[in-house]
């Protein structure tokens, strides 16, 4: 696995460091609103991002996971379809999506429309990674963790092909796995 890795981008400590800051302030964010968000996770890349996170919020919340369509291989489907719809009613609620990277915009910009079509009344987004060079649709997360240069990235729940979600940090892969 890490053989087929080129250089690593982020390490595990400072995944963790920065988890403890986001989580930090967005914990201060709702409690100021005085909102019991549903912390909604995109499958399957945001679950070890969304441990780290959940894990430190003392305040009350719910969570939930759905699944919208991703990539295959390293090219951007334009169409974004819901594969698993969460289990809770989004009408009436605060709502925290949280996503692996926020690349071309447009499975967030989707993501977004369709929870204010169904209700809610607050969407907001927390991704570790953004890489905003590749944007076409003009959306940001209300949290980023890091900015990452356009390089096709793995690890942390990111997959090339559904491998390396396991990889416990960020690295960029050798051009010849997916030459
Ligand atoms: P959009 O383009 O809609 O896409 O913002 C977001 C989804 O694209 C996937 N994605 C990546 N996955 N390494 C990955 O493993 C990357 O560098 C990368 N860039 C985009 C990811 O699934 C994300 O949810
Ligand atoms: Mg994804």
């Amino acid at each position: 696995m890490s053989k087929d890795i080129e250089k690593v981008l982020l390490t595990e400590e400072q995944i963790e460091q920065r988890c403890k800051e986001l989580a930090a302030q967005i914990e201060h964010d709702y409690e100021q609103e005085n909102t019991v968000p549903i912390i909604v996770g995109l499958l399957r890349g945001s679950v070890p991002f969304m441990a780290e996170l959940i894990k430190r919020f003392t305040f009350p919340c719910e969570i939930d996971f759905m699944s919208v369509s991703s990539y295959d291989g390293t090219e951007s489907i334009g169409d974004v379809r819901i594969e698993k719809d969460m289990d809770l009613s989004s009408k009436d609620r605060a709502i925290l999506v949280v996503e692996d990277i926020v690349d071309t915009g447009r499975t967030l910009s989707e993501v977004r429309k369709m929870f204010l079509n169904k209700g809610a009344t607050n969407v907001k987004i927390v991704s570790l990674l953004d890489k905003p060079e590749r944007r076409v649709v003009d959306i940001e997360a209300d949290y980023v963790g890091f900015t990452v240069p356009n390089e096709f990235v793995v690890g942390y729940g990111l997959d090339y092909n559904q491998k390396y979600r396991n990889l416990p940090f960020i690295g960029v892969l050798k051009p010849e796995i997916y030459e």
